[in-house]
């Protein structure tokens, strides 16, 4: 690894698929990729670098399928905020499992099972080593949890944002159509938007691209990634301002 090793950054984010979680059974969470999951997340924290996190919900419900299938898009996009949030209680679950503290933050009032979202107290919570787990996206719909995770990452000034999904990161048309596809190892937010890659949607590139937030794309199944990408390997996409 470039830097023996060594942890490039302070304080992070992660964005995690939601699908992920569902491994090969098709829906909801399974239990080995969970625990998988919490292990890749657990290795970096063990670096010592603050680490924060959103998941996402599409192993349980995805908000634009279900408006796709004809349901107004507010309720469906709200459901599939609730879905963020057993995600996130079940990472929570397998991160302290493993000994590391956490804290879950909900956008959604529900205090009986996650703290409210109070950036302060968030920073707080990383400052003293715990791995605080941003659950309910925005708390809006229409918002993306990618979106939610650039809004986060930029609220609590984690200095990057890893997106760790079912991918080896960006192509410049679709491999699973085109198999001249080619990989892209580092392109510009504005290349993103221009030629519609679809890394993140359009509103958290934007959010991005505006605040300076370097974004690195990578497969979260191949063992050992996110710690990869922390230390600087190039691995996946990196996505900058130039
Ligand atoms: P410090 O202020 O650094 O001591 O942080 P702390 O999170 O340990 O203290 P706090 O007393 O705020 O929380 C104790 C426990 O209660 C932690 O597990 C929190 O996640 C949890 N907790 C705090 N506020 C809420 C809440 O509004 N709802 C729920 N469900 N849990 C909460």
């Amino acid at each position: 690894m470039k830097n023996n090793g060594r942890p490039e950054f302070k304080r992070i984010m992660i964005k995690l698929s939601g699908e992920a979680l569902m491994g090969d059974q098709g829906f909801g969470i399974e239990p080995e990729m969970i625990k998988y999951v919490a292990a890749e997340v657990a290795a970096v924290h063990e670096m010592g670098i603050q680490v924060s996190v959103v998941v996402g919900g599409g192993n349980i419900f995805r908000g634009i399928a279900g408006s796709s299938a004809g349901m107004d898009r507010s309720a469906a996009d709200n459901m599939g905020m609730l879905a963020t949030v057993i995600n996130s209680l079940a990472l929570s679950d397998a991160m302290e499992k493993k000994g590391i503290a956490t804290r879950v933050q909900s956008a959604i009032s529900m205090n009986e099972i996650a703290e409210p979202f109070i950036r302060r107290k968030a920073e707080r919570h990383l400052e003293k080593g715990r791995a605080v787990i941003f659950a309910a996206g925005t708390g809006n719909p229409y918002f993306t949890t990618d979106t939610a995770a650039v809004l986060r990452a930029q609220e609590i000034h984690a200095e990057i944002l890893f997106k760790a999904t079912q991918v080896d990161g960006v192509y410049d048309m679709d491999p699973a159509i085109h198999k001249e596809a080619a990989f892209i190892k580092r392109i510009s937010y504005m290349e993103v938007l221009e030629q519609q890659l679809h890394v993140m949607d359009m509103t958290a590139i934007s959010l991005a691209m505006d605040n300076d937030l370097p974004l690195h794309v990578f497969n979260l199944h191949t063992k050992g990634n996110i710690a990869r990408a922390v230390c600087g390997e190039a691995i996946g996409t990196r996505i900058y301002n130039n």
